[in-house]
């Protein structure tokens, strides 16, 4: 069984106090520190790069987790690793050579990962798997934060944790990212999701009393 770890999502913290809200975040449990990149082009929001990663670096000794949502990942994977990403994940839907840029990550020491988008075929997860420490199912279109969870991630994410399970990949934990709410969590985690992303699940509302909810759900 794989431990069940919350990483908030900074994209909801606030960007003026984000070493504030990194604190909050350590002293409430969180496991994770979740760090979205957008580049405008793979979806419509631009958000932060390495300088913040490094800057972050500097305030935690939380692993960052940092979820690329941008174009031709592979030409940035040396800047992630170097500004300090422990967890470096990519989108199947983004990236030609998944293979390589995977090899790659995992050459920096980095934990590497897939992200596939709402739809996009098991069959990547599946592929790729072997490959990877980690895989990332979104639970809402990548973009923006506050959005509905999607509910076929449930049904999708069980049939993952079974193929994993089924094929001597047992120890490869799933991660889910959008939507994420207390409400909703038990069903995600009986799902078979272990590493729960969540950003206006946790900080809308009492942070402490959110995480805690949600890693005990
Ligand atoms: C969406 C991002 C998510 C987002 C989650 O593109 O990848 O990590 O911050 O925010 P909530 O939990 O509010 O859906
Ligand atoms: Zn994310």
């Amino acid at each position: 069984m794989h431990p069940i770890l919350i990483a908030p999502s900074l994209l909801s913290a606030d960007f003026v106090n984000l070493e504030r809200d990194v604190k909050r975040c350590e002293q409430a449990g969180a496991d994770i520190l979740h760090v979205d990149v957008m580049d405008g082009t793979f979806v419509p929001n631009i958000t932060i790069g390495p300088p913040v990663v490094a800057a972050l670096r500097r305030v935690t000794d939380l692993p960052l987790d940092c979820h690329l949502m941008i174009q031709n990942p592979e030409n940035h994977i040396a800047a992630f690793a170097e500004a300090g990403a422990d967890w470096i994940s990519l989108h199947v839907e983004a990236c030609t050579h998944l293979h390589r840029t995977l090899s790659v990550i995992k050459e920096y020491g980095k934990k590497a990962g897939v992200v596939l988008n709402p739809l996009t075929p098991l069959d990547y997860a599946y592929q790729a798997a072997e490959y990877c420490d980690f895989i990332l199912l979104m639970s809402v279109n990548p973009g923006f934060g506050g959005q509905q969870f999607i509910n076929s991630f449930l049904r999708r994410c069980s049939e993952l944790r079974t193929f994993l399970d089924t094929h001597g990949l047992a120890h490869i934990p799933i991660e889910v990212d959008g939507g994420v709410k207390k409400e909703n969590a038990r069903a995600i985690i009986e799902a078979g999701a272990s590493i729960l992303v969540s950003g206006s699940g946790v900080f809308s509302g009492n942070l402490a009393d959110n995480i805690y909810a949600i890693k005990n759900a």
